[in-house]
C-alpha cells in the first residue's frame, strides 16, 4: 500500500512487485530483498536472497503467518539517510536537517545529524520527498522517511514511519525543537517550533542490551563523570540481547569527538568494555 501511494505521488524508490510465489521472485530477479507487508521492523520480516532455494525458503517461512511479500531490488547505496518532518493540520511544516544512519542486522546504532558532506541538493531534495508525502496523505505529527542515497547519488525512499523515530531521537537535544515537542504541537495544531540545529554536529547512539549487563542504571556514575555534556536516554525496558534499550547523545563543534563520546557511552551502558573504566 505504501509503495503504491508512493509510485502515485512520483516519489523515486527501488524497484518493487508484490509477489505471489517463489517464482515470481525468479522471474522479477535475484539477488532481491523481500519484505512481508506487515508487522516487521528492525529488520525482522526482510530478508536478503541470492538464488531460488533461499526465496523457497522465506516463502515458506513468511506466508504460514497469512502476510503478503513484497520483492525490491536490491539497492546499492552509499549510506541510508533519513528526512524528518512534523505537519500540523493547518498545512504548516518543520523540517529537520537530513541525517544519515547506520543500520546494522537490520537495527538502526547510530545517526549523525547533519549527514556528513551530504550533498546540498540531494539534501534539499530529501526535505521536498518527506514534505511532499506529509502534504499529499495529509499526516498529523511526526513523519520520519527512510531513503537511500544511492552510489550514482540519487535519493531513493526506503520506507515511511508517520510517528517519531529512532531517527530523530537526536533532536532532544541538537536541535531547538525536538521530534516529541513538534509531535505534541503538531497535534494540538499549535505553531510548530524551529527544528534548527542547535550545535554543529550531533550524534546519537542506540544502547542495545547484552548479556553482559542487567541492570543499565549501574552505568551512570562512570557515563556521567566521563563526559559532563552527554546526554542519557534509557526507557526503563526489560534488558533482553540486542533489545534498543535506551539511546545517548553527544553533541559539539567536532564530529569526532561527538563520534568517541556517544559511542563509548552506550558501549559503556550496554556492558561491552568490561570493567576499563577510560
Ligand atoms: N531494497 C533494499 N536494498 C538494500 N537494502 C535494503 C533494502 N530494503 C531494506 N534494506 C536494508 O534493510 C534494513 C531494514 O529494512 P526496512 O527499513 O525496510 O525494515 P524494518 O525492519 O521495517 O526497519 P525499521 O526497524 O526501520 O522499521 C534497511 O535499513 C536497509 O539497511
Ligand atoms: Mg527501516
Amino acid at each position: 500500500v505504501m509503495r503504491a501511494a508512493l509510485g502515485r505521488l512520483g516519489i523515486p524508490c527501488p524497484r518493487n512487485l508484490v509477489v505471489e510465489s517463489p517464482e515470481e521472485v525468479g522471474a522479477f530477479g535475484l539477488p532481491c530483498v523481500l519484505k512481508t507487508t506487515r508487522g516487521g521492523y528492525d529488520g525482522k520480516g526482510v530478508w536478503f536472497v541470492t538464488s531460488q532455494a533461499e526465496a523457497d525458503e522465506v516463502f515458506e517461512q513468511a506466508t504460514s503467518t497469512g502476510a503478503q511479500i513484497l520483492a525490491e531490488e536490491l539497492v546499492d547505496f552509499r549510506r541510508e539517510l533519513s528526512a524528518l518532518v512534523a505537519r500540523s493540520p493547518s498545512g504548516q511544516v518543520a523540517a529537520w536537517p537530513v541525517v544519515a544512519s547506520e543500520q546494522r542486522d537490520g537495527v538502526c546504532r547510530e545517526v549523525i545529524a547533519p549527514a556528513p558532506d551530504l550533498d546540498p541538493d540531494l539534501a534539499v531534495e530529501a526535505q521536498q520527498i518527506a514534505m511532499t508525502i506529509a502534504g499529499e496523505l495529509g499526516v498529523v505529527g511526526v513523519l520520519a522517511v527512510e531513503l537511500f542515497e544511492t552510489s550514482d547519488g540519487r535519493v531513493l525512499v526506503n520506507e515511511l514511519a508517520m510517528r517519531p523515530h529512532n531517527t530523530g531521537h537526536w533532536t532532544q537535544d541538537g536541535s531547538v525543537t525536538s521530534q516529541f515537542e513538534n509531535h505534541l504541537r503538531a497535534v494540538l495544531d499549535l505553531p510548530l517550533g524551529s527544528p534548527d540545529a542547535r550545535v554543529p554536529w550531533t550524534v546519537m547512539v542506540n544502547i542495545l542490551g547484552t548479556d553482559a549487563r542487567g541492570e543499565l542504571f549501574d552505568g551512570y556514575p562512570h557515563a556521567l563523570a566521563r563526559d559532563p555534556r552527554l546526554k542519557v536516554h534509557l526507557y526503563g525496558k526489560a534488558v533482553r540481547p540486542g533489545r534498543k534499550v535506551g539511546h545517548v547523545n553527544a553533541y559539539g563543534d567536532d564530529l569526532e569527538d561527538c563520534l568517541e563520546r556517544a559511542r563509548h557511552a552506550a558501549a559503556w551502558f550496554a556492558g561491552e568494555l568490561g570493567d576499563e573504566s577510560e
